[in-house]
């Protein structure tokens, strides 16, 4: 099939890529020339686990090519997908001006039938929206229909390849049987396509999210109150997540979820409801919590060293969000890093993807390491606020000989009590604590 996505960020090129991978001819569209030069000559602009590989194997077959002109994306595509930007306009509501600004061409532009899908998460009538304003000036019949996405950053490429479900909202036969004929090959393993009204799959994205950031704030809280009754959250976690009704996945404690989607959408699902005159009061609960669970390590970095964090000098393992992503976004790293810094302290950080983006942010106000270990070098501590995989398994004697205070503080609970506790360190994680004292 012939497909056009409008917007080649990340959720845009991982859809353009993987649909080019099934045969489809695709067209990216972007209106930054330079980034679309430097993907015509086979350069990735996002850190994604396996895109590169078919990045690169579609644009030499051909299948997938790119555009700064809107036209000529409009021109090839029968389907044509929107992902455009939708941030935060400022009061925590999502800002659709891209979105309709395009829809507005796209009216001015299309002569045949297409099939407009909203790729972006948008509020619920945001179709609607869509629909009017390309019906002010199209000539020829299309649908809109919304397809919202649920990748995830770091195992994008494999959930648009094996995806739990596709959801789809359409009140068009035909753009249905479109959409369903596009995604047979994803969903051969029997993984369902749902058909439903445009509104209900538009809310399905938001409450999706909305819950699985309800479900780690929830856990934080129950880690929060651990510590102040000598409970271990880690076994509480397995406890409850046993529960086939609870489940085991997006129960870790930790120190607040961030990245380009959660604090946004919870955002603006509640920022939607007052707009409905609906007070979503759970979900403000969950942004406050979640907040205030970011920088939950630096009170406890306070005390240890008696309040004075003049020129101590910090290791921080990990800047990016979360493992397997450059993305730094809402990053509980940089609310950390900011209290550091407002207290007089400094920092060496390194993080196997993201250095470059927080770098850009913060200049030479904190350093960077080439190493974990170059890191920990002539440093008071170590803070870890990303679980990468690498640091999982350190060289505790390394650490040991390095660290002038002889403290780990892990926002992401890497380590077992026990181990560390062999390992004569003090170890200070999220609801649990360990009796050794150095
Ligand atoms: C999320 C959704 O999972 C995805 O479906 C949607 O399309 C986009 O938003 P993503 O932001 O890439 O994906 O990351 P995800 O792996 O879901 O993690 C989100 C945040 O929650 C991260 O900050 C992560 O550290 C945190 N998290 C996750 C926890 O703190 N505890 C957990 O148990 C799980």
């Amino acid at each position: 099939m012939k497909i056009s996505v409008i917007g080649t960020g990340y959720v845009g090129l991982v859809t353009g890529t993987c649909l080019a991978e099934t045969g489809n001819e695709v067209v990216c569209v972007d209106i930054d020339e330079n980034k679309v030069q430097k993907m015509r000559n086979g350069e990735v602009p996002i850190y994604e686990p396996h895109l590169d590989v078919l990045f690169e194997r579609n644009i030499k077959a051909g299948r997938l090519k790119f555009s700064t002109s809107l036209s000529e994306g409009l021109e090839h595509g029968e389907i044509i997908f929107l992902a455009l930007p939708t941030p935060d306009d400022g009061d925590g509501a999502a800002d659709l001006s891209f979105v309709l600004g395009v829809s507005e061409q796209i009216g001015k532009i299309i002569k045949d039938y297409k099939v407009i899908v909203d790729k972006s998460t948008v509020p619920v009538g945001t179709a609607e929206k869509v629909q009017a304003v390309i019906a002010k000036n199209a000539i020829c019949d299309f649908d809109v229909v919304s397809n919202p996405e649920f990748l995830r950053e770091g195992f994008a490429v494999d959930d648009f390849l094996k995806p739990e479900r596709i959801v789809i909202g359409s009140s068009s036969e035909k753009a249905t049987e479109l959409m369903k004929k596009l995604y047979k090959p994803f969903v051969r393993s029997g993984n369902p396509i749902i058909i439903m009204d445009e509104k209900s799959a538009e809310l399905t994205k938001y409450a999706a999210n909305s819950f699985l950031a309800a479900k780690i704030t929830f856990m934080n809280e129950i880690a929060n109150y651990c510590e102040k009754v000598g409970a271990d959250v880690d076994k509480v976690r397995i406890g409850m997540g046993t529960d086939s009704r609870i489940g085991k996945r997006f129960l870790f404690p930790g120190i607040g979820y961030g990245g380009s989607c959660f604090p946004k959408d919870v955002k603006a699902l509640y920022n939607s409801g007052k707009e409905s005159d609906y007070n979503f009061a759970m979900l403000d609960a969950v942004i406050k919590v979640n907040q205030k669970q970011k920088t939950a390590l630096i009170p406890k970095i306070k005390a240890y060293f008696d309040n004075d964090l003049q020129n101590k000098t910090f290791a921080i393992w990990g800047l990016a969000f979360k493992p397997e992503t450059d993305d730094i976004r809402e990053a509980p790293s940089l609310y950390i890093i900011d209290e550091l810094l407002n207290n007089g302290a400094k920092i060496k950080a390194f993080d196997p993807e993201a250095m470059e983006n927080v770098s850009n942010k913060y200049g030479d106000k904190i350093s960077f390491s080439k190493t974990m270990y170059d890191a920990i070098t002539n440093v008071d501590a170590l803070i870890i606020c990303t679980e990468w995989s690498i640091f999982r398994t350190p060289d505790f004697e390394k650490i040991r000989k390095n660290l002038k205070s002889q403290v780990i503080f892990d926002g992401r609970n890497l380590y077992d009590i026990q181990d560390m506790e062999k390992e004569q360190l003090d170890y200070i994680s999220i609801g649990r604590s360990n009796a050794f004292k150095s």
